[in-house]
């Protein structure tokens, strides 16, 4: 069992200098660091165990089936699913929400049915719905985040009308760190016949996720921010949409028969996999999840709560920082500008990593919300489990120095 004070360890590039100093590693939100389990579970696969999956007859093609088709128990485990059926594998939460976006809502919305979204979506869970605005000319209803930066479920309910078809909803914000209560969105979506598209790209890295308690109809993340390799991700469909959904791409694996004039799909989950999948990816995700829950996810929770609290804290603390997103209900990510644009946020991510401090700042991809924030960037820290209060001294630390260059 390891202590979550000594997680660290198990990280190697978090025991590495930049820059002559100690690697400060604040950029979680756009891609954890990968624990020592998941590199060697990913050389494993390369040296003694690879080969194409499902479709061989031989030792190691039966063999990396199985530990890839094993992964598929943990994400259902994980999620808390009824059914392995229920997960389809991606490269990530962007195929995911692509895949919602053709294979269910193509062939089940009309020209002027209504999607809800949150202005705070990223824009992998906002680009697909334009595509299909574009294509059949569906409606995009946008629902703005309170000035404390929380989106409240009773916001997102009361937008849902007769022509509302979805509801698509980040669980949690990558840019504010506000979290959503989706089940009483799903709850509400559910009894309108609405159906319900949860990205948990960033929720999945930080909260316990139960499907079934949520009430979802999809839910997607990316492998890359759950401390697992990029080029992994999951879908949750639950299975009543299954008859709705027409597959996504053609290929290998996900056809029954093909003739010159007819073709005929397999079941899913195999259905909305087409082609040879990230293979030693996904084998690498499995490990990623169970170092998560070997370390348990109630645990990384309270851990990380504890530390949301502290940054909270020293942020709030500092004269010359606006803070954006403060609600009650806040997670590990902190985006943030310096009062009277003294410094650009490029600037100033620029100027931490001279101390080993790595933070983020752009967009966030994340363009309606920092149009409706009034700015072109900001600065982003964001949380893994790893994280101490040490790491936010550092960065509370630079930033002062920041300060210091431009008074
Ligand atoms: C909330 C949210 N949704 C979706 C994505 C897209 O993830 P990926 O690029 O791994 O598909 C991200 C990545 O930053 C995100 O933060």
């Amino acid at each position: 069992m390891i202590d979550i004070i000594s997680v660290k360890q198990e990280f190697p590039i978090l025991n590495t200098n930049v820059r002559d100093e100690k690697l400060c590693y604040l950029d979680n939100g756009a891609s954890a660091q990968k624990p020592r389990v998941v590199i060697d579970a990913i050389t494993k696969a390369y040296e003694l165990e690879y080969s194409n999956v499902h479709r061989g007859l031989h030792y190691l093609s039966n063999l990396a089936t199985e530990k890839f088709e094993a992964v598929r128990g943990k994400v259902k485990e994980f999620l808390s699913a009824r059914s392995s059926d229920e997960i389809i594998f991606t490269s990530g939460a962007t195929e995911g929400l692509n895949l919602i976006a053709y294979s269910w809502a193509e062939n089940n919305l009309v020209k002027g049915d209504k999607v809800i979204l949150s202005l705070a979506e990223h824009h992998s869970n906002i680009v697909p719905w334009h595509l299909l605005r574009e294509r059949i000319g569906i409606e995009l209803k946008w629902i703005e985040p309170r000035a404390d930066g929380s989106l409240l479920a009773e916001d997102i309910i009361d937008a849902m009308d007769d022509e509302t078809k979805v509801i698509a909803i980040t669980h949690m914000s990558n840019v504010l760190g506000s979290i959503v209560d989706v089940k009483k969105i799903c709850e509400e979506a559910l009894s309108k016949g609405i159906i319900s598209v949860i990205d948990g790209s960033q929720a999945i890295v930080h909260l316990p996720v139960n499907v079934q308690d949520i009430g979802c109809d999809f839910y997607v993340f990316t492998g890359h921010k759950l401390y697992g390799p990029s080029g992994s991700g999951a879908l949750y469909a639950r299975r009543e949409r299954f008859e709705e959904m027409k597959p996504f791409m053609g290929g290998g694996s996900m056809i029954n028969h093909v003739g010159t004039q007819s073709v005929s799909y397999n079941i899913p989950p195999y259905k909305f996999e087409a082609g040879t999948p990230a293979i030693v990816s996904i084998i690498g995700l499995g490990a990623a999840i169970d170092f998560v829950e070997m370390i348990g996810r109630k645990h990384i929770y309270e851990y990380e709560n504890k530390l949301v609290e502290y940054t909270k804290a020293r942020f709030l603390d500092l004269d010359f920082l606006a803070l954006q997103g403060t609600s009650e209900t806040k997670g590990g990510i902190f985006s943030f500008t310096i009062f009277e644009n003294k410094l650009h946020p490029h600037d100033i991510a620029t100027i931490v990593d001279q101390k080993g401090v790595a933070v983020r700042a752009g967009h966030h991809c994340a363009q309606p919300l920092l149009d409706h924030l009034g700015l072109s960037a900001t600065c982003r820290a964001s949380l893994a489990m790893y994280n101490t209060e040490n790491d936010i001294d550092r960065l509370i630390d630079a930033l002062k120095f920041c300060m210091k260059l431009v008074s």
